[in-house]
């Protein structure tokens, strides 16, 4: 069960680099993402007109939730706009149901303030969003359009028969019931997971139509009948509810009022507090000190400071980061911070925390056996979404207390879970290694499901193994005590003359 590889299983490097082109719904535009800017290429038509009106809007502050940009060249029918990266590329899937609502809450200010310069969103879904920390950012700024331009969109029905308001609050009705109000229903009765998957299956443009409460419905297994048929109600509601809004538009034509009855509508599908068994996971080993009172703590806590605390490494990312402690101490060092885990509750915990200390942390939900791949465009091809192995990779990745669950739980193969760990680190990987005589797994085994079936087979997952395995995949590896002191801390870096070119 142990593979231990030769140098010749080095890493597996994920597939691209930036820069990466992505596929425009428009032929013709287009966006290339560099490592510090994004190059979007809009038709110039729709942008001259709004451009000043933008411009003003901005500078009176009205547009908080915008991407900046600057206009780099203009070839007659087409402009190029340069914005600055927002660090980490997230997709909806990936965020937890506060996410979500915050990104559907910056639809309904951005929609308020543009409204009043008479434009509108001709889009109003997930993926133009993006998250700075977890702060929400639009991104997509070819979606504001002049309201007479959404006559001319071939995806609304009677387009030329109606009149932009009610177009504007049509634009809602096609996407943002399918692609927020659906999902949030089915985070506030605790399915989160049917709500990520769907958002992953029916990503807008990659496939062939929206999300439909029926495909949320069928993803629910029996035990989740009873909360699935209540985020259906929920859904039915917000429906309704949002019916009720466009009726309201068609009679009034005000689209500031229309952007009120979203955000009250958003506002009803907030989530509840979650708690998982993971949630007390810090307080329950004795490790929930005071991320300002150094002098408090543990043999983990110093040897994970020491390692982040170097110029060099700018970005981490924190494997399995559970409620954060290691990503907070790594965001007050000043690392700009990604944090992924399997558990949506830790993950909102995180996201509630990280943003009330304004701290550069996004907390995604992700499952490490389970990375995404690139997703093509439906149905012509060319890339929409890229993997999450190529966007989530960091100066320095910690994987603290994960390796064993890979391992003994998922029954991952060693070299196989190392090299899953290693492929987002640039420079820096900390491992932290619990073996089998670790208390926790002496007293649990039944908890590691791989190890409970076939004890025998981990005989050989040891720490002097893993320290071999992650010497052939190219790394130098420091060993220091963790906590408690049965557990190991492996520093590794990169091997002189080692690559990682991806
Ligand atoms: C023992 S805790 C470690 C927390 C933190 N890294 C630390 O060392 O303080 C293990 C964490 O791994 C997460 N986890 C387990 N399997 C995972 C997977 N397949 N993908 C992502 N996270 C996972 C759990 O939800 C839990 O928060």
């Amino acid at each position: 069960m142990i593979a231990i590889p030769d140098a010749s299983a080095a890493m597996t490097l994920p597939r691209h680099h930036f820069p990466i082109d992505l596929s425009s719904g428009e032929s013709g535009g287009g966006l290339t993402i560099a490592d510090d800017h994004v190059l979007r290429r809009l038709p110039a038509a729709p942008w001259k007109t709004v451009r000043p009106l933008i411009e003003s809007m901005v500078a009176e502050g009205h547009l908080p939730d915008l991407i900046p940009w600057s206009e780099v060249a203009s070839d007659g029918d087409w402009i190029q706009l340069r914005h600055p990266r927002v660090r980490v590329i997230s997709y909806p899937h990936e965020w937890c149901a506060e996410m979500l609502q915050e990104a559907a809450l910056a639809h309904g200010r951005l929609l308020a303030a543009v409204a009043k310069g008479g434009m509108a969103l001709k889009d109003a879904h997930p993926w133009n969003v993006l998250f700075d920390g977890t702060r929400p950012v639009f991104i997509d700024i070819g979606s504001i359009v002049p309201l007479a331009a959404l006559a001319e969109l071939d995806y609304l029905k009677d387009a030329r028969t109606r009149s932009g308001p009610v177009l504007a609050g049509d634009v809602f009705e096609l996407m943002f019931l399918p692609y927020f109000l659906l999902p949030l229903a089915f985070h506030r009765v605790g399915l989160g997971q049917i709500a990520r998957r769907m958002l992953w299956r029916y990503p807008l443009n990659g496939a062939e139509r929206y999300p439909r409460v029926a495909d949320f419905l069928r993803e629910a297994g029996p035990r989740q009948w009873l909360r699935a048929i209540d985020g259906v109600r929920h859904a039915a509601k917000a429906s309704v509810h949002l019916r009720t809004l466009c009726t309201n538009l068609e009679r009034s034509g005000t689209l500031d009022v229309f952007a009120d009855g979203l955000a009250e509508l958003v506002g009803e599908l907030s989530p509840p507090r979650q708690r998982s068994a993971y949630s007390g996971y810090y307080a329950a080993k004795g490790e929930a000190q005071a991320l300002d009172r150094p002098e408090t703590w543990n043999a983990k806590q110093l040897a994970v400071h020491a390692v982040l605390d170097r110029p060099e490494i700018s970005t981490v990312l924190d494997i399995a980061c559970n409620t954060g402690w290691y990503s907070r101490l790594a965001a007050r060092l000043g690392k700009h911070v990604t944090a992924i885990d399997i558990d949506d509750a830790c993950v909102a915990d995180l996201c509630h925390s990280a943003g009330a200390a304004g701290e550069a942390i996004v907390p995604l939900v992700a499952d490490l056996t389970q990375p995404t791949p690139d997703r093509q465009r439906h149905p012509c091809g060319g890339l929409l979404l890229i993997g999450s192995e190529c966007r989530l990779r960091a100066d320095a990745v910690l994987a603290l207390g994960i390796l064993h669950h890979l391992v003994l739980g998922a029954g991952i193969p060693l070299t196989d879970a190392l090299q899953r760990l290693a492929r987002p680190a640039i420079q820096s990987l900390l491992v932290e290694y619990v073996g089998l005589d670790d208390e926790l797994v002496m007293k649990e085994p039944e908890f590691f499901a791989a190890y409970s079936r076939n004890p025998r087979d981990f005989a050989g997952f040891t720490l002097k193994a893993v320290i071999d395995a992650l010497a052939a995949m190219g790394w130098q590896v420091g060993v220091a005590p963790s906590f408690p002191p049965t557990r190991s801390l492996l520093s590794c870096k990169r091997a002189a003359g080692g690559t990682h070119s991806a």
